[in-house]
């Protein structure tokens, strides 16, 4: 009889391995570290929200509320949602908790898993992770070329050349006369393009725009462009943040035809995407955000302007796999210590708690029983030092320091471990 197939993951979400822990822990501690530097605070959202926050905030005319959101009636009936992004959460929390009392601008990052129901391909996963990074209650240029500089740095950090794509899409009025000018230019053109392009002429003509199917890609090149049409303020404003970016030298080129997924934007729009992206693998832009000054109040709070942007961690891994980029190994642990015996495994157990506990960055594993095998462990690890207990140091009461790289070796009292460690450590 054929073996019954076991449990497995659901399509288009997966395991992250242990083994793969390294890039991931290398990836978040970058974001972090860069995010704290620029001033940003960590939040955390939960996983579901009322299906109705995403609905009016990411627009519901947008593929990803129409096609893409996890939904589903809770036990009490009540319509709840994954989150298939962090901007609308994070603006409902700042509502919710009168974030506005904060001084301003409030930057606030999250990382963490979104979901959204995408056909699986190469860098679409149904469960993904996020970078996130918002900038509450500032309308000035600055704050839009501190994210993009932001988001940039990230993938520097990483090891990885990147590039910006920048557009403007102005404010809803100057857009108006845009959308007029592009539906007529549809207009003899609707028999041609894609059935989603069909619908997106009724009801969202800039995602036109953003179509990838051949047939359509040709007419998005005649197109008018959104940026002959912006108002004199939005143009200052992109302008003005241009010149951070030429100023910080950040590599980017100005694209009418980014107008992003999600309908909260106003004026800036933009994508980071692979500079030398040869692999042939292109799993589509490695980041993307922009300005959304009409958001918060859209979702019950005051008028507040804003900006932010995500990076997609999956992808970002792939490529860094991808490209071999060497992670830094951080000799984190500075002791391994070994024990042989029972006798000296009960003893150990009590000297590592306490070495731990003293700040140590230490390591050992119980399990183990041969001293060939812990050294092992210690040399991979890359330790300063390996402390052994067997059965004779239990009996005099001491422990032998070995050091790795000299590969010096001496037995101390167990009272003098800690002076003798301060001091070969320091
Ligand atoms: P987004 O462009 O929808 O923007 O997503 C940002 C990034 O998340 C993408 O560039 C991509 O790297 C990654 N991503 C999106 N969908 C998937 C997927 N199915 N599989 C793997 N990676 C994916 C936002 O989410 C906005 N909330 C960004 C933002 C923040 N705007 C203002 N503040």
């Amino acid at each position: 009889m054929p073996k019954k197939r076991g449990f497995q993951t659901i399509r288009g979400m997966r395991d992250i391995l242990s083994h793969d822990q390294v890039i991931w822990q290398w990836v978040m501690e970058v974001c972090r570290k860069a995010a704290f530097a620029y001033g940003f605070s960590e939040i955390e959202t939960p996983v579901l929200e009322q299906a109705e926050l995403f609905r009016r905030g990411i627009g519901q005319e947008t593929d990803i509320v129409k096609k893409e959101v996890f939904s589903f009636k809770d036990q009490g009936g009540e319509f709840l949602s994954l989150r298939p992004e962090f901007t609308a959460s994070i603006a409902r929390s700042y509502i919710e908790h009168g974030l506005v009392n904060q001084p301003k601008p409030l930057k606030l990052f999250q990382i963490g898993s979104c979901f959204r129901h995408e056909r699986p391909q190469s860098g679409r996963l149904r469960q993904f992770h996020q970078f996130n990074a918002e900038i509450i209650g500032s309308d000035a240029a600055e704050a839009d070329a501190e994210a993009i500089t932001l988001s940039y740095v990230i993938l520097r950090d990483l090891g990885l050349n990147a590039a910006v794509q920048v557009n403007s899409i102005g404010t809803r009025d100057s857009r108006k006369l845009y959308i007029k000018k592009l539906k007529s230019f549809y207009q003899t053109k609707t028999r041609y393009i894609c059935q989603d392009c069909k619908q997106r002429f009724k009801t969202n003509p800039l995602r036109m725009l953003d179509c990838k199917k051949r047939k359509c890609t040709e007419y998005i090149m005649d197109a008018p462009q959104i940026i002959d049409y912006l108002d004199e303020a939005s143009k200052n404003h992109l302008m003005k943040i241009l010149e951070y970016l030429d100023a910080f030298d950040l590599p980017y080129v100005l694209n009418p035809q980014i107008v992003r997924g999600l309908d909260y934007y106003n004026r800036t729009a933009f994508e980071i995407w692979l500079k030398d992206d040869d692999s042939g693998s292109r799993c589509g832009a490695l980041g993307g955000g922009g300005r959304y000054d009409g958001l918060i109040e859209m979702l019950g709070g005051h008028e507040t302007p804003a900006c932010g942007f995500a990076l997609g961690l999956d992808r970002i891994v792939g490529k860094i796999r991808e490209k071999n980029i060497k992670v830094p190994v951080h000799a984190r642990v500075d002791i391994f210590l070994a024990q042989i015996g029972d006798e000296a495994g009960k003893k150990a157990l009590v000297i590592f708690d306490k070495l731990r506990c003293l700040g140590y960055n230490i390591m050992f594993n119980l399990s183990k029983r041969s001293l060939k095998q812990q050294l092992e462990t210690a040399n991979r690890l890359q330790v300063g030092l390996t402390l052994i207990l067997g059965e004779k140091e239990v009996l005099s009461n001491e422990i032998l320091i070995k050091e790795m790289d000299a590969g010096a070796q001496e037995s101390v009292p167990l009272d003098r471990l800690e002076k003798e460690l301060q001091k070969r450590l320091k």
